[in-house]
């Protein structure tokens, strides 16, 4: 029987304070990733220390660079010739390591990256992102639980059109056309401020990318690029998540370290819902609220749309606000699968296909509930500061795949929040 993490949370809490944020987890794996395209040691700094960052450290060592953290900073030394594969044991416990398959076969014209399968959140599907690199000349096929990718004359430009603006589709292929000979077009790029990003510091390696931060991208392939030091972007689900917190809390919270603009949807929800929101250039923003929340209506979207990732958040604002919310989930097919534990803390949803209807209450009730992954962990803890007594999270390790400092935080932010180990159910046999 092995232990299982969990949060215990007081309810009845009233978010107030300052709060930063560091780098986005989603950006600064793909940063790390992009090292791959130049030999030589490239930093990137404002890195949050979280078991992903960790992970990818490892594909990258196993792809034979030195990887070392000092603070915030990682520092990649990247050889001449890197490796050619990513193994399934940390690509299934690190989706995003499918994002070093573009820049790889750009390097080498060879790869072999293990399937990551689906997740927590629904299938998830690579055709995108193999569609693309077929376009430009690589020859793709799947074996043995892996994805293997050749393309021994080197990768070509192409247009390739997106069905969806995929973030992982769009980051593989923009890390495989920098290094390809002519002109690649990605029409339909996903607009991430995390893929924004991403080009920053791929155009200060050398690279020649037009287009940046809308939807199609032009990207003029060079021979070769340099390393360098480049400042991951600040995270915009964790300022999020403090966002929706101070709302439902009745709140008063400022987050430092973000471009609000990355949030500029769910800060109007919260202003509809009658908050008051304050910002502060490009590096920070203030929410308080004075009065239950009036019910919203939420759509999540590729960005610049209400971001999936805020969805379990969105969930518990409208679980204590007034009236009946509709949320309607657009990217994920699996991302509703945390409602029963949303429920066991008394919300009143109902979903039906990607809808979820749900009505509001005063309070919530606390309960033992568990965490099925990143967001739906946070949203659950967030959603418990309204409930009456303590609730406990379990598999509280997933909220750490996201969120560094997460109960130091909400500690600072004024809740009486503790982590324990617990024992895991026994299982039963015959
Ligand atoms: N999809 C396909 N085919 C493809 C690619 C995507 O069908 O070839 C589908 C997926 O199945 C999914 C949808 O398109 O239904 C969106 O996928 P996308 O590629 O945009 O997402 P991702 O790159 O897999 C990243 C973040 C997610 C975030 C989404 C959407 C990382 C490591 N992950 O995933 O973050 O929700 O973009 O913004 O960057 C999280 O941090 O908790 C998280 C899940």
């Amino acid at each position: 029987m092995t232990d299982v993490d969990v949060i215990r949370v007081t309810g009845g809490a009233r978010l107030a304070g300052e709060v930063r944020v560091v780098g986005a987890k989603n950006s600064a794996l793909k940063l790390m990733a992009a090292a791959l395209l130049a030999p030589g040691r490239s930093v990137i700094t404002n890195v949050p220390r979280i078991t992903d960052i960790a992970i990818m450290a490892e594909v990258l060592r196993r792809l034979g660079c030195a990887v070392a953290f000092t603070g915030d900073e990682v520092t990649i030394d990247v050889p001449d010739e890197p490796g050619t594969e990513a193994d399934y044991d940390l690509v299934r416990r690190l989706r995003a390591s499918i994002c070093v398959l573009g820049p790889l076969l750009a390097r080498r014209g060879f790869v072999r990256v293990a399937h990551p399968g689906g997740d927590a959140i629904g299938s998830r599907g690579l055709d995108m992102h193999v569609a693309g690199l077929a376009r430009m000349g690589a020859d793709i096929t799947g074996e043995h639980g892996f994805v293997i990718a050749s393309s021994p004359g080197g990768l070509r430009g192409a247009t390739i059109w997106l069905d969806f603006p995929s973030v992982g589709a769009t980051e593989n292929l923009l890390m495989a056309a920098v290094l390809a000979k002519g002109v690649t077009e990605i029409d339909n790029a996903a607009r991430e401020p995390e893929i924004v990003d991403l080009c920053a510091m791929l155009s200060q390696m050398g690279a020649r990318i037009d287009g940046v931060g809308g939807s199609t991208l032009r990207i003029e392939g060079v021979g070769e690029l340099r390393p360098v030091r480049h400042a991951t972007v600040g995270d915009r689900i964790v300022a999020g998540t403090w966002a929706f917190g101070a709302a439902m809390t009745r709140g008063d919270v400022t987050v430092t370290g973000i471009d609000p603009a990355f949030l500029e949807i769910a800060l109007d929800k919260l202003v509809t819902a009658g908050g008051m929101v304050e910002t502060r250039g490009h590096e920070a923003f203030r929410v308080q609220m004075d009065r239950r929340p009036a019910a919203v209506d939420v759509v999540t979207l590729p960005f610049p749309g209400f971001a999936t990732d805020l969805l379990p958040m969105a969930i518990g604002l409208a679980a204590v606000s007034e009236g009946a919310s509709l949320i309607t989930e657009n990217i994920f097919d699996g991302r509703f699968m945390f409602i029963n534990e949303m429920a066991r803390l008394g919300a009143d949803v109902k979903t039906d296909g990607h809808h979820a209807v749900v009505r509001g209450r005063e309070t919530l009730s606390s309960a033992p509930v568990r965490a099925t992954d990143i967001r739906a962990g946070a949203g659950l803890v967030i959603a418990a500061l309204c409930a009456d007594g303590v609730t406990e999270v379990s598999h509280a390790h997933h909220i750490d795949r996201g969120y560094p400092d997460f109960v130091a935080d909400l500690r600072r932010l004024g809740v009486a929040v503790d982590r324990a180990l617990a024992p895991e159910e026994p299982s039963f046999t015959f």
